[in-house]
């Protein structure tokens, strides 16, 4: 595989996500707030920092239509719940793609929990622009609460594409605001990229998910300081007070793109 091409600033977010990462290692405490304000929707193995649910999990392994033995690839990864139990699921292998090695390491050390042999999980460095995975590599791929991140939307999309074996797909989680159109819409984004616009599912619920987790930030501001450092805590809360006004006027989406076949 080829070495990815971090620019500067994504090696940036990587430091940025290191220590996010690290430090929700240390404690349950974020987890247990995921957890209270999803309910029992909350996936508590998959251990997600992002909107992975149960819903998600059933969307995804629904619109994958993966086949056992087959390779699945997670960017954006994180700490690899989700292409774990995923993979778990579909008797799969996955391979992890992040730009924060520390999440990185995390993953891999995750890989024998869910039962998957060394040689079916692997966790590699790499951005959504540039992933450094071979093309037509992947029979299904997925990104969760990473898309959005990046400078150049059309870029990372086209990596999809590159990745992704003819007829394969991906199904990646995204928001847009009622008011404000800022992308083209998913059908145009798909077309200009040499994808299909298989499914846009709306998830009605997720934005009333967030507020409850923002506002169990705020409230558990005194814990989150004592556990997490004030740096993640301070960083918490500026997220929880700037985004928490625009999810009244957030939609939540599942999308699910496909490589047209040959
Ligand atoms: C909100 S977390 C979600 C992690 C994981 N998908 C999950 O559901 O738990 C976002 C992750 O995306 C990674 N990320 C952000 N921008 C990225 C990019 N341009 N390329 C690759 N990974 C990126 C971050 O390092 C972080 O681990």
């Amino acid at each position: 595989m080829a070495d990815p091409q971090l620019t500067v600033v994504e090696q940036q977010l990587g430091a940025v996500y290191d220590a996010m990462h690290a430090a929700r290692a240390r404690t349950t405490i974020v987890g247990g707030l995921y957890g209270q304000a999803m309910g029992d929707l909350y996936p508590a193995e998959v251990a997600a920092s992002s909107s992975t649910d149960w819903a998600l999990l059933g969307t995804m392994v629904a619109n994958l239509r993966m086949q056992p033995g087959q390779c699945l690839v997670d960017v954006g990864c994180g700490t690899g719940g989700v292409g774990l139990w995923l993979a778990r699921a579909l008797a799969a292998c996955v391979t992890g793609v992040d730009v924060s090695s520390t999440a990185l390491g995390l993953a891999a050390a995750r890989a024998r929990h869910f039962g998957l042999p060394a040689e079916c999980a692997d966790f590699r460095l790499g951005s959504l622009g540039s992933t450094g995975l071979p093309a037509r590599y992947a029979d299904g791929l997925v990104c969760v609460d990473a898309l959005g991140h990046e400078k150049d939307r059309r870029k990372a999309l086209e990596e999809i594409r590159r990745v992704l074996k003819p007829g394969a797909r991906a199904v990646l989680t995204s928001g847009r605001s009622q008011a404000r159109q800022a992308l083209p819409p998913w059908s145009e984004q798909a077309q200009r990229t040499g994808l299909i616009l298989d499914a846009e599912e709306e998830r009605p619920h997720e934005p009333a998910m967030w507020q409850r987790v923002y506002r169990s930030w705020v409230e558990h501001e005194a814990e989150l300081r004592e556990q997490l450092g004030h740096a993640q805590a301070d960083s918490m809360l500026t997220e929880a007070r700037t985004r928490g006004p625009a999810l009244r006027d957030r939609v939540a989406v599942a999308v699910t793109l496909r490589r047209p076949e040959d």
